[in-house]
Parts: C-alpha cells; sequence; structure tokens
C-alpha cells in the first residue's frame, strides 16, 4: 500500500525549501516546515508570504485558498517536530557533511517506514543515503526554482533505493502537478548536467569582455526564446549554489566545461550571491 503523504516535513527553509513548503501546501498537505534557528523560520516565513502575497494579490488564489495555504504550515526549529511525517524532505545548502548530518538524524526522529527525500542539485544521493541507518529508504526529489512554478521534479534512485520508496515518491510529485522523472545517481543528474556548461560558458565569455551582461542575457532571451538570460539565470539559482553545483560536477567529470570561472568563486567571497542578497551579476532592490 502507498505511504499516506498527508503530511510531510521540509528542512531548510532558503530559497528552495520555502518554495518546496508552497508546493505541497498549495496541493492540500500539510507541512512541518523546519529551520535551525528562529531567523531561518523567520527568512522562510517571509519567501513563502512574499510568494503567496503575489499569487494574491494577481487573482491566482482567493483570500480563502491562500488562508488555507498558510494554516496548513506549521514553523519549527525542532526537528523532533517531524515526527509524524511520512515523508521529510532537506533542502539544506548543498554541503555534504551538512546534509549527511541532518538526514542522519532522522533515524531516531521519524517512523521506520517514513521516506527520507533530498533536493540536493548535484551531490551525490548514495553518500548522503549512507548517513542513515536505513538507506534504502532515501531517494532524491529534485525540485527547480521557483518550486511553485517549475514542473519539472527528477526522482533520483540510487542503487538501494527501495522499489516502493521512488514509485511513492514519483506518485506524490504527480500528485502535486509536477512531470517527475526517475534518473540515476549521477552528479548533475539530467537537467543541471546539461544546463550548467552553458551557464558557465556565459560567465566566461562576460569575464573576457567577450560581450555585456545585457548583450549575453537578451542573445538567449530575444535570440533563442529562453525565458531568462544566463545570468539572469545565475541571480536566480544563487552564485553561492551554481559554484557548488559546478564544482561538484567537475570533481566528478573531470570536464573543463564545468571548471567554475574564477569570477564564480570570487563573486562567492565578495557575498554577492544573487538576487537574494541583492547583489550579483545584476542589482536588486
Ligand atoms: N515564487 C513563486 N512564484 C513565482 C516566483 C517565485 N519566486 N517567481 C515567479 N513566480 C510566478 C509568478 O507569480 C507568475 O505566476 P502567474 O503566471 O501565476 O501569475 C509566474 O511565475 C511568472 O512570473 P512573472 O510574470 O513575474 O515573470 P516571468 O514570466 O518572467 O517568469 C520565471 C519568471 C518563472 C522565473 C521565468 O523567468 C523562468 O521560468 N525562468 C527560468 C527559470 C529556470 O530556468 N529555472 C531552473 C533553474 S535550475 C534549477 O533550479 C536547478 C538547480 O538545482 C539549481
Amino acid at each position: 500500500m502507498a505511504r499516506d503523504f498527508s503530511t510531510v516535513g521540509v528542512i531548510g527553509l532558503g530559497t528552495m525549501g520555502a518554495g518546496i513548503v508552497e508546493v505541497f501546501a498549495r496541493n492540500g498537505v500539510d507541512v512541518v516546515a523546519v529551520d535551525a534557528d528562529e531567523a531561518g523560520v523567520a527568512h522562510g516565513r517571509e519567501v513563502l508570504a512574499g510568494s503567496t502575497g503575489r499569487a494574491l494579490s494577481r487573482g491566482k488564489i482567493t483570500q480563502e485558498e491562500h488562508d488555507a495555504l498558510h494554516a496548513r504550515v506549521r514553523y519549527t526549529s525542532d526537528l523532533g517536530d517531524l515526527a509524524d511525517c511520512m515523508l521529510v524532505v532537506e533542502a539544506v545548502p548543498e554541503q555534504l557533511a551538512l546534509k549527511q548530518r541532518v538526514v542522519g538524524a532522522l533515524d531516531a526522529i521519524v517512523a521506520p517506514q517514513a521516506v527520507l527525500a533530498t533536493n540536493t542539485s548535484s551531490l551525490s544521493v548514495t553518500e548522503i543515503a549512507v548517513a542513515t541507518a536505513d538507506p534504502k529508504r532515501v531517494v532524491g526529489m529534485h525540485f527547480f526554482n521557483p518550486a511553485p512554478v517549475q514542473q519539472f521534479v527528477e526522482v533520483i534512485r540510487t542503487v538501494i533505493t527501495a522499489e516502493d520508496v521512488f514509485d511513492d515518491v514519483k506518485a506524490l510529485a504527480e500528485r502535486l502537478g509536477k512531470k517527475p522523472v526517475v534518473v540515476g545517481d549521477k552528479a548533475g543528474f539530467i537537467a543541471n548536467r546539461l544546463l550548467f556548461g552553458y551557464l558557465n560558458h556565459a560567465v566566461s565569455m562576460l569575464e573576457s569582455r567577450y560581450a555585456t551582461r545585457e548583450d549575453l542575457d537578451a542573445a538567449m532571451r530575444f535570440g533563442c526564446g529562453y525565458p531568462m538570460g544566463p545570468l539572469q539565470l545565475l541571480d536566480l539559482i544563487g552564485i553561492d549554489t551554481a559554484y557548488e553545483i559546478l564544482d561538484t560536477m567537475y570533481k566528478q567529470g573531470r570536464d573543463r566545461l564545468h571548471a567554475p570561472s574564477p569570477i564564480i568563486k570570487q563573486m562567492v567571497s565578495a557575498g554577492m550571491l544573487g538576487r537574494k542578497t541583492g547583489r550579483g551579476f545584476y542589482t536588486y532592490a
């Protein structure tokens, strides 16, 4: 019998985590939303309020739907509050040791049949899985940014993931209105493997002063019909996240395409992380 995912947990309320909370809550699922401390919780609450407030003001949802969505979310900084969740999705920063620690801690909290999912973009799901007592119940559930908008979800199946685990997660993704695909555990999975060589190349072109940021972005928007140019997209993804993804893929495949352009690292050091810090390739009010 399929698991009952009427209450799920999300750990890490950054850009992706808050978006994932919204996806669940919008689709009638109760969510326990966790971050490490009060500041993290407040930030997640703010991101969610901003996104749903926009949907409300645009007439995409009614006031009742808006209020019901928020009523489904319970915020906490205590992992122990995840005890009744049949699924927990972690969306903490892209650092292997941190993800291993967070997922490993869930062994003592959730039921033995609960599914542990990671939203990692490029780290090894297998390495995260082996940090738990039962790696069979660990799966990748990779959303795209902005999670409430993008329809694609990659369900990552490791060599040890139990069949019923990825079946249940795939069915849940469909219930959320997403188009899931099942992929193996290789850095970057499908979309990031294809996308990040292109994004990195755009940064190299900027760095060598081959073209301006505006012209690079305009080429892909107006010439190729992309919804946003590569530098705008990097600002949306977050320069720190982009660096981690490129670095992980480069270390795994040694493909020069993925060797992070030096300016990306410099921007991370300078705190120019894109939209979330108000400054990246562009400046945001
Ligand atoms: N949260 C929630 N909803 C959002 C949102 C956000 N952060 N940003 C935009 N939206 C919604 C808007 O409310 C709007 O909804 P309605 O149509 O229902 O009114 C819709 O998205 C369109 O938004 P806008 O009209 O403001 O702007 P737009 O048409 O330019 O679209 C965009 C904005 C959706 C971000 C679009 O530019 C886009 O799809 N860009 C490409 C994004 C992309 O490639 N994402 C993948 C990144 S890679 C990744 O995520 C993987 C990884 O591991 C890093």
